[in-house]
């Protein structure tokens, strides 16, 4: 199914037919029919990854639920109610995706340092399953507008446990110099705070440490974390139904063909071996991007392809409001030329047509040799591509194919 971007509605798709295909594993055809850019989405390996935390986690062990933040595209939320996965949400919009797409309101986190009023009474209206509490003043203002719509709130409280995910600073957020969660240090008045408010059921704890974390270390020393501050809690006599360890599995953004499904085996068990959990304790996880990551391309064409003093540009029709990763956080995504009729590789730098020097999704790549026209993938850019792509530059927003064989 194809759904273009909401300001391009109106537009004829233009394809541009005609020029060699190579076996790339895309469907060449509906992509050469498609007006670009576009987000494709394999919704093959979407079910792939989900079939696969279905299988890893069957014996009940948790809840996964996925944040939806990565990507909110409509067909992705459906497939994730249909492998029966949670939800995390940050906003107001979030909740009504998920409501829409039918996931049942007990499945629903919701999360984030700042939610408005509207957004907690939409969540107490439909009773979602918890609230992660980052502070008093929110801890507070829940207690009272569940009093006023006579609800009693289900919350879990965001604890900073102090842990740097050595990833890039913009998405680490378990470490104290950032906004987010409870500090340690005054949890334990939190806690006994909550205990006492008459409208607040206090579920758990909620951890997140950071985004895009490959090694296993930073999780290890989470699960050690936790269970430092479950003894600590049993000594007083409080035990909590819930634990949620947030998400952060990061992917192979370097080797998408060879490794399309993130390290899920080892991630689930470095919990299941390290977590010491409490009699009836329930666990919960929130994935981003290792669910939706992999699974999606930025599609875009060759504009021109310009020869400098020192350089050589291709210049495609997608820029950094349709994927700002590159620009914002220097991530690399694999690029690759699905339409040269060329064998030799040349060495390019691509950029986008936004005017702002940060526009570039890759210095000095090497490319099959590249011409006007040619089709290119930008990869792995299924997470937190089209959920931040924007209009600046009066752009439209990309639009999005999803495309399934089985
Ligand atoms: N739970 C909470 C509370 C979060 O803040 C996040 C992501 C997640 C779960 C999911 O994390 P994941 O499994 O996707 O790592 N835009 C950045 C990533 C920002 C992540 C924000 N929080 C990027 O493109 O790398």
């Amino acid at each position: 199914m194809i759904r273009d971007g909401t300001a391009r509605e109106n537009h004829q798709l233009q394809p541009i037919m005609g020029y060699g295909l190579k076996d790339s594993g895309f469907p060449m055809e509906t992509l050469q029919q498609t007006r670009t850019p576009f987000y494709y989405y394999d919704m093959d390996v979407l079910r792939k990854t989900l079939d696969e935390i279905n299988r890893l986690t069957a014996d009940d062990f948790c809840t996964v639920h996925y944040a939806v933040k990565a990507n909110g595209n409509p067909q992705i939320i459906r497939e994730i109610k249909e492998h029966g996965l949670g939800v995390d949400l940050v906003s107001g919009g979030e909740i009504e995706a998920a409501l829409k797409a039918g996931i049942p309101a007990s499945m629903m986190n919701f999360s984030g340092v700042g939610k408005a009023d509207w957004e907690i009474s939409l969540g107490l209206s439909h009773d979602i399953g918890c609230f992660n509490v980052e502070s008093v003043p929110e801890l507070l203002a829940i207690n009272e507008i569940a009093g006023e719509m006579e609800k009693q709130a289900n919350v879990a409280i965001r604890v900073n446990p102090d842990i740097d995910a050595h990833t890039h600073k913009y998405i680490t957020t378990g470490t104290t110099d950032n906004k987010f969660g409870i500090d340690i240090e005054v949890l334990d008045q939190v806690v006994k705070q909550a205990m006492e408010l008459e409208n607040i059921n206090l579920h758990g704890l909620h951890f997140h440490i950071g985004s895009q974390i490959t090694q296993m270390r930073p999780f290890e020393m989470l699960c050690d974390r936790i269970n430092n501050l479950l003894d600590r809690f049993d000594d007083k006599g409080i035990h909590f139904e819930s634990i949620n360890v947030g998400g952060g599995l990061g992917i192979d953004y370097e080797h998408p063909d060879e490794h399309p499904l993130p390290d899920l085996e080892r991630y689930f068990g470095t919990f299941k071996r390290m977590l010491r959990l409490r009699p009836g304790q329930q666990l919960h996880f929130e994935l981003g991007r290792a669910i939706v990551g992999g699974c999606g391309s930025l599609i875009c064409r060759v504009l021109y392809v310009k020869e400098s003093r020192n350089k050589r540009f291709v210049i495609v029709d997608a820029g950094m409001n349709d994927l700002i990763r590159p620009a914002l956080y220097e991530a690399r995504h694999r690029i690759q030329n699905l339409t040269s009729r060329h064998e030799q590789t040349d060495v390019y730098d691509v950029v986008g047509p936004v005017c702002e020097s940060s526009d570039v999704f890759a210095h000095d790549c090497q490319l099959l040799v590249t011409q006007r026209g040619d089709l290119i993938a930008i990869r792995s850019a299924g997470a937190y591509g089209e959920s931040m792509a924007s209009t600046y530059n009066m752009r439209s927003l990309p639009g999005s194919l999803c495309h399934e064989t089985m």
